[in-house]
């Protein structure tokens, strides 16, 4: 891809799973691997943007000669959101948060009780998407993915207006060959003007159409 058309522009992705601990050796987390976010910095970097990733727990490969900050709790993405976004042109939130965090963690391994059933209890995390939204400054393109199972473009339309964004990427994580641990993706693309369903193709080639709409978005 020879194209500059995101020269000089600060472009901020997030990308994989964030990890809400329990104990020193026990943690809930989601299947995320990384490699949407991460094919989302290889094509902005290709296009001459300056990159930042921020990313949790990954399996693919985080791409080098960009800038990367790496978090573990949806917290932690929160706070390094607040401090980052502002200095932002483009953001775009592929990384999948989790939504609740264990009420308390643990400074020691939880022990066994033999026979008895554990109860733990679940709180709601911050929505980091939502947050960046909130402090969404002029000329800022906010892009969120949307992880859905079924009501796909409903729940979607409802994530756009609710966190702020100017677009975003919808993918039923239930179809073969999309979603989450795979090198392709099935997605739709919404706006407020519209939805561009995209057929099956890999993240690399779906990340180039996001950024394409992107681009045509700030004109
Ligand atoms: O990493 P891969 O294995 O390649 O998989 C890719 C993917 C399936 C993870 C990716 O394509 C995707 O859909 N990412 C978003 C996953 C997700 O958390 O979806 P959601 O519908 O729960 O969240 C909607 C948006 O709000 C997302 O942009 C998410 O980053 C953000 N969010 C969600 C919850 C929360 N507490 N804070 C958030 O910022």
């Amino acid at each position: 891809n020879a194209r500059s058309d995101l020269a000089g522009m600060k472009v901020l992705v997030t990308a994989g799973a964030t990890r809400e601990r329990l104990d020193p050796v026990r943690y809930m987390t989601n299947d995320s691997s990384g490699k949407m976010g991460f094919a989302i910095v290889e094509a902005a970097r290709a296009r001459g943007a300056e990159v930042t990733t921020v990313y949790g727990n990954v399996t693919a490969q985080v791409p080098a000669g960009i800038r990367r900050i790496q978090i573990e709790s949806a917290q932690e993405l929160y706070d390094v959101m607040m401090r980052e976004a502002p200095e932002q042109d483009i953001i775009i939130q592929a990384a999948a948060v989790c939504d609740y965090r264990f009420e308390k963690t643990a400074k020691s391994k939880i022990k066994k009780d033999e026979g008895e059933a554990l109860t733990l209890t679940l709180t709601e995390n911050p929505d980091v998407a939502k947050a960046v939204g909130a402090i969404k400054k002029k000329g800022q393109t906010l892009v969120g993915f949307a992880a859905e199972t079924d009501n796909v473009k409903k729940n979607a339309v409802d994530k756009l207006k609710k966190k702020n964004l100017d677009m975003i990427v919808a993918n039923d994580v239930t179809k073969p060959g999309a979603g989450f641990n795979v090198d392709t993706n099935i997605a739709a693309l919404i706006t407020k003007d519209g939805v561009e369903e995209e057929p099956l193709m890999t993240k690399r080639e779906l990340a180039d159409k996001i950024l394409d709409k992107i681009v045509e978005l700030r004109k």
